[in-house]
């Protein structure tokens, strides 16, 4: 059974509110991406206009790895990792999101079912109150609005399911095209500041969004 065939569920209001979000993203003539959870081999996925956001896959692993042995790719997270460390990552967001209700999970293409990245909610250690939006993928799919349909999704479960005050989204100063998603998602400026990631201080730029500027998007 394709994802497409799958029985599936939305509400009314997420499908609503997650519309508002993604028009701002999107072609104003387009149903638009909406929250839905559905099921393919007991695994819950959840799907936007053009994408399916489900746990990683033993196939998605060749070409996480790959993405992440890209040192443009990593080159404001940490560097490029090995097979070994890239696998290690894809088995911990699995196992995050069995366990927690949010977290990363894999981007997949609706339309041709190609591996585009991942991306999700995560605690960091610099705001663990709060918690981030954040998003990776393969340099091949930059450029097309992936990681900013993806991220829409994301804001609109987090306050919408979950039910969050704020969400924070946190980059290092020069990554723009990261900036840019989060201006593209409406989301605003908070501040510059000085962080640290495994033991090495960068320059990080803060945008966040709370519920309440969610509403009125
Ligand atoms: C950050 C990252 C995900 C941004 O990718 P991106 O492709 O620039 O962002 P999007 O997927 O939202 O695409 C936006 C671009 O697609 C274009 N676009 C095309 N079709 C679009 C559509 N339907 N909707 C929205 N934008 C669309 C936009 O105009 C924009 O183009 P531009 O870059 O020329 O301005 C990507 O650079 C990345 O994976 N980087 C490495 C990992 C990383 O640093 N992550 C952040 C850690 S904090």
């Amino acid at each position: 059974m394709s994802t497409r065939e799958a029985v599936g569920w939305e509400t009314p209001a997420a499908r609503a509110t997650s519309s508002k979000v993604t028009g701002r993203l999107c072609c104003a003539d387009s149903p638009g991406p909406f929250i839905v959870a559905v099921y393919r081999l007991g695994e819950t996925m959840r799907t936007t206009e053009r994408l399916i956001l489900r746990p990683f896959q033993d196939t998605d692993l060749e070409a996480w790895a790959a993405l992440n042995s890209d040192p443009e790719v990593m080159r404001y997270i940490g560097g490029p990792l090995t097979r070994a460390e890239s696998d290690r990552e894809a088995a911990g967001i699995n196992q995050q999101w069995k366990t927690e209700r949010f977290g990363f999970l894999a981007i997949e293409r609706a339309a041709d079912g190609a591996f585009l990245g991942a991306g999700g909610l995560s605690r960091e250690q610099w705001y663990p109150e709060t918690l981030e939006v954040g998003w990776r993928l393969d340099r091949a799919y930059w450029g097309h609005g992936y990681a900013s349909e993806a991220a829409a999704h994301w804001l609109a479960y987090g306050f919408t399911e979950l039910q969050l005050p704020r969400i924070n989204s946190v980059t290092d100063t020069p990554n723009e095209r990261s900036i840019a998603v989060m201006r593209r998602l409406g989301m605003t400026f908070e501040r510059t500041t000085d962080l640290e990631f495994d033991g090495e201080s960068f320059n990080a730029t803060v945008y966040s969004m709370t519920a309440e500027a969610f509403r009125m998007i």
